[in-house]
């Protein structure tokens, strides 16, 4: 579907929104229920269009899943992976979260590569080495990945690199895998902390997740039951973003600011007042905006590479020049050309970017490319002058939920036309 966001810029957001349950908690805790066979709920789910895809694979491999409202039941007792969609697989990276769980379950998985991504080439590499070193055999033809679990077991698995999605997978494949998994040098974001929660929840152990040293030990079957994963940090970020470009303050609630610490810290230096709550976050901006000398994206508990370009969009506004600099994805900073229509000042080298602040940024037509660049261009949106019509909406719907009603909710002037 064509559609577009057109947003009449210069409305102060005030007010509070509530966040879903994160996306990047949703998808892999998806591909978990794989590996049971019992009926397990999921609470405050997103209804957004990488959600919809990942029930479409569970379905494709004979699951049943059904999201009502904000509701989501998965049953997989009846799956069979051998039907494996390659359609499906190749369609949203996400998808490479269920080689995991299907070796764990049936010991045998093929699945098509998943591919590169708008922001970066995204290789597995570290997923697969992850797997060969539980015992899984993978040969690798035609872009379809084959593995051979039948001999798999727990083993000693050390990460170059603390991979969000690769400490997911193995972690998942060693939950029903005989003898103990060690992951070292995990990703620690509070997602994979959540995963672990929802694992031993359903009877699983695991244990670690949120240090850099995650064991698994490997149990024999996974019961059911009702989960709330946590809520969307960068769903949240992204509203604050909103609130100190626009000069506004809003209350996000659904929350950890723990999750947040590194974001939040940025956003005090840019004059804003952050007030943090049990479950929620209060972000009250300044007149004018500082300039941030510097902020480098990190895996978690460093700057979120996901909340780079709204952060970008922000500092557009700001009385002085900042630096941002992205280390986590190779090709991230396309939606700076499309700020630069909107009269951002932003000089890109590399993985650098110097972003020279201006009091006005004015609308134009934009196109959304990737998922966060084009929340970066609805946050610049909000408060340029005239109104601006952003393209390309379908990648702000993998991971909002109608940006356009919370954002309305705050008082911003936006609408999705066709
Ligand atoms: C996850 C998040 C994504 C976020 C990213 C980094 C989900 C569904 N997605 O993605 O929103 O931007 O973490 O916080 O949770 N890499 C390799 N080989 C591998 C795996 C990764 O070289 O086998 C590289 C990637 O190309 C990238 C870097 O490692 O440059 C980080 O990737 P990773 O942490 O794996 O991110 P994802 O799990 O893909």
């Amino acid at each position: 579907m064509n559609e577009r966001l057109i947003i009449r810029g210069g409305r102060r957001l005030n007010g509070s929104v509530a966040v879903s349950a994160a996306k990047n908690s949703v998808l892999p805790i998806l591909a978990c229920c794989i590996m049971s066979a019992k009926e397990i709920t999921l609470e405050n789910c997103p209804r957004i269009a990488d959600v919809f895809s990942m029930v479409e694979i569970l379905r494709s491999i004979g699951a049943q899943a059904e999201l009502k409202e904000h509701t989501l039941t998965v049953n997989c007792a009846a799956a069979d992976p051998k039907l494996v969609s390659a359609e499906l697989t190749g369609k949203i990276r996400s998808s490479v979260f269920i080689l995991g769980p299907i070796l764990a379950r049936f010991r045998r998985a093929n699945i098509s590569y998943p591919g590169g991504c708008e922001i970066g080439l995204r290789p597995i590499d570290l997923h697969i080495y992850g797997l060969k070193c539980l015992g899984v055999k993978i040969s690798e033809e035609g872009g379809i990945i084959g593995c051979d679990g039948s001999e798999m077991s727990g083993g000693v698995v050390n990460l170059d690199f603390p991979s969000v999605g690769a400490t997911e997978n193995i972690m998942m494949a060693g939950v029903l895998a005989d003898g103990k998994t060690v992951i070292r040098n995990a990703a620690r974001e509070p997602e994979i902390v959540d995963l672990q929660n929802f694992i031993n929840f359903i009877g699983g152990r695991v244990y670690g997740a949120g240090s850099d040293v995650i064991t698994v030990e490997g149990v024999k079957a996974l019961h059911g039951g009702t989960y709330t994963p946590v809520g969307d940090r960068i769903a949240a970020a992204t509203f604050l973003g909103a609130a100190a470009i626009t000069g506004g303050e809003v209350c996000v609630t659904g929350v950890q600011p723990s999750a947040l610490h590194v974001v939040i810290e940025k956003m005090r230096r840019t004059g804003c007042t952050v007030r943090e709550l049990s479950s929620g976050i209060v972000l009250q901006a300044p007149r004018v905006l500082k300039p941030v000398h510097k902020i480098e994206t990190q895996p978690f508990p460093g700057f979120p590479t996901d909340m780079q370009p709204q952060m970008t969009a922000v500092l557009c506004r700001a009385d002085g020049s900042s630096c941002v600099v992205e280390n986590m994805f190779e090709n991230r900073f396309k939606y700076t050309v499309q700020l630069g229509k909107m009269g951002a000042k932003i000089l890109v080298k590399d993985r650098v970017a110097v972003i020279k602040g201006t009091e006005r940024l004015t609308a134009a037509s934009v196109v959304a490319e990737d998922l966060r660049g084009g929340a970066a261009l609805v946050t610049a949106a909000l408060c340029a002058e005239g109104t601006t019509h952003i393209s390309g909406v379908r990648h702000i719907d993998r991971g909002y939920e109608n940006i356009e009603d919370s954002l309305r909710s705050l008082g911003a002037d936006i609408e999705r036309v066709r």
